[in-house]
């Protein structure tokens, strides 16, 4: 079985590249394809070009022993047993997913390799995505030898390696009971329930995880809004429903709401498949309608403490759309700080990770206007209000004196309810959490 020989479709993606260093880490010999020439180079130096905990580790024990090799030439892919397609499925203007990238992908190793392989598709595809492209294969005359699997990655970004290594489950469709059964013993041995299945039903099931889970977080926050009129505090009621083992404590944190590349993207496309098919999804379109609603409510919540932010100078700490990652794709603070520009405000920015040169040279290409700060003691500095945007533990642990000290007025609006409230005005600042 480590005789096989894997391939990555997408390689220097975050998906791809986890899936290349871990599928090498368990003994296999992968090579990484990617189109981007400037990353491939990269990483056959051993540079990696996204941040994910633990990974640049693996990249290099993986390069070191051989086993992981990173190329631009598909042609490496020419006698792959398996290959992994794990490109971007990016929304369409109208919201639904673009599959071309995956066809592309699919087009191009098909004419390297003849089979047999088994293609894996791990990207969040519509319904329907893995059955077209078994039909496609089908058309050319090859379905004899090439075989489509779907195995849709639960991978969060921050906990990547550790979600590939120790996976809740492993799903895996398809007809083809033989190249299924090859792709779950991948695992071995299976360190979760393996679900075989249908191409359907795990497509269903990865976009049915992440809508559930965007909706567990606008069921919290639509509940925040009701604890915030009357004095409540979101955090002691989140752990009181949560301690319930048929609800769990999980996605339950209230606050500025959920972004980044994956759970909106796919609740839209999910939504335009029900419109497509003449259905409604009233659930999946309010979870949207909280969520955007969330971000209006913290620059209502800095209003609140301000009045009007003409002019006001304020610090935002965090960019990346959550902590542990430097993704900036798709993130609530763009909108928001996008908002807080349009009002006249004045807005200094400090992300411990999503902050590197690239990423400065593009935020400020979009809003010109901002000004970076080094440390979030800087981001405070002279301020009339320092808002929270992303859970950064590093934030949590800011020494609350010197915070005041800097700051011009002592106002906290926290979009991640880090702090406790007394507490907070006990050290005499002004605290706005959501929902707290
Ligand atoms: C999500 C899913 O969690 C993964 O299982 C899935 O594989 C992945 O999408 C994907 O489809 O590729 P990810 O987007 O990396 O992973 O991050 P999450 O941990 O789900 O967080 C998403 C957003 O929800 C973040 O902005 C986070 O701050 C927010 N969030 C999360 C909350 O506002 N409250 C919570 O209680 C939890």
């Amino acid at each position: 079985m480590w005789g096989y020989k894997l391939g990555i479709m997408g390689g220097g993606g975050h998906i791809g590249l986890v899936h290349a260093a871990c599928l090498a880490f368990l003994g296999y010999r992968v090579a990484a394809y990617d189109l981007d020439t400037a990353k491939i180079k990269s990483l056959k130096q051993g540079i990696i070009p996204l941040y994910e905990p633990g990974l640049e580790k693996l990249v290099h024990e993986g390069i070191k022993t051989g086993l992981l090799g990173f190329t631009n030439h598909i042609n490496s892919l020419r006698d792959v047993d398996i290959a992994y397609i794990c490109v971007g499925t990016p929304a369409l203007p109208d919201g639904l997913a673009d599959i071309s990238q995956v066809e592309n992908a699919l087009e191009e190793l098909v004419q390297v390799n003849k089979g047999p392989f088994i293609a894996v598709i791990k990207c969040t595809v519509p319904v329907g995505t893995n059955r077209k492209l078994s039909r496609r294969i089908k058309d050319i005359g090859l379905s004899h030898k090439i075989s489509i699997v779907s195995n849709p990655e639960f991978l969060a970004e921050g906990t990547g390696i550790e979600d590939f290594l120790k996976p809740s489950r492993i799903v895996v469709g398809g007809v083809d009971r033989e190249a299924v059964a090859k792709v779950a013993a991948i695992h071995t041995p299976p360190s979760a329930p393996v679900i075989h299945t249908g191409w359907e039903n795990a497509e269903l099931i990865k976009h049915a995880s992440n809508a559930f889970l965007a909706t567990k977080i606008s069921f919290i926050n639509e509940i925040a809004s009701l604890s915030e009129a009357q004095e409540g505090d979101i955090t002691i009621i989140s752990k009181g429903i949560g301690l319930d083992p048929r609800i769990g404590p999980y996605f339950l944190e209230a606050g500025v709401g959920f972004s980044g590349p994956c759970l909106e993207k796919d609740l839209l496309s999910l939504i335009n498949q029900y419109n497509a098919a003449g259905e409604e999804a009233p659930i999946l379109k309010a979870t949207l309608y909280v969520n955007n609603q969330r971000r209006r409510q913290i620059v209502k919540n800095l209003e609140k403490a301000l009045g009007n932010l003409n002019g006001k100078n304020v610090g935002v700490l965090g960019l990346a759309f959550k902590p542990g990652t430097d993704d900036l794709r798709d993130s609530h603070s763009i909108p928001v700080i996008r908002h807080l520009l349009s009002l006249g405000t004045v807005v200094t920015v400090h992300d411990p990770m999503a902050a590197n040169e690239a990423k400065k040279a593009w935020l400020m290409r979009q809003f010109p206007g901002i000004l970076w700060a080094s440390s979030p003691y800087f981001a405070a500095e002279g301020k009339d209000a320092l808002l929270i945007l992303t859970a950064w533990p590093e934030y949590q642990e800011m020494d609350l004196d010197i915070l005041k000290q800097k700051l011009a007025r002592p106002i906290l609006v926290d979009g991640r309810n880090l702090f406790k409230r007394v507490q907070m005005e006990e050290q005499g600042f002004e605290y706005i959490g959501m929902g707290i």
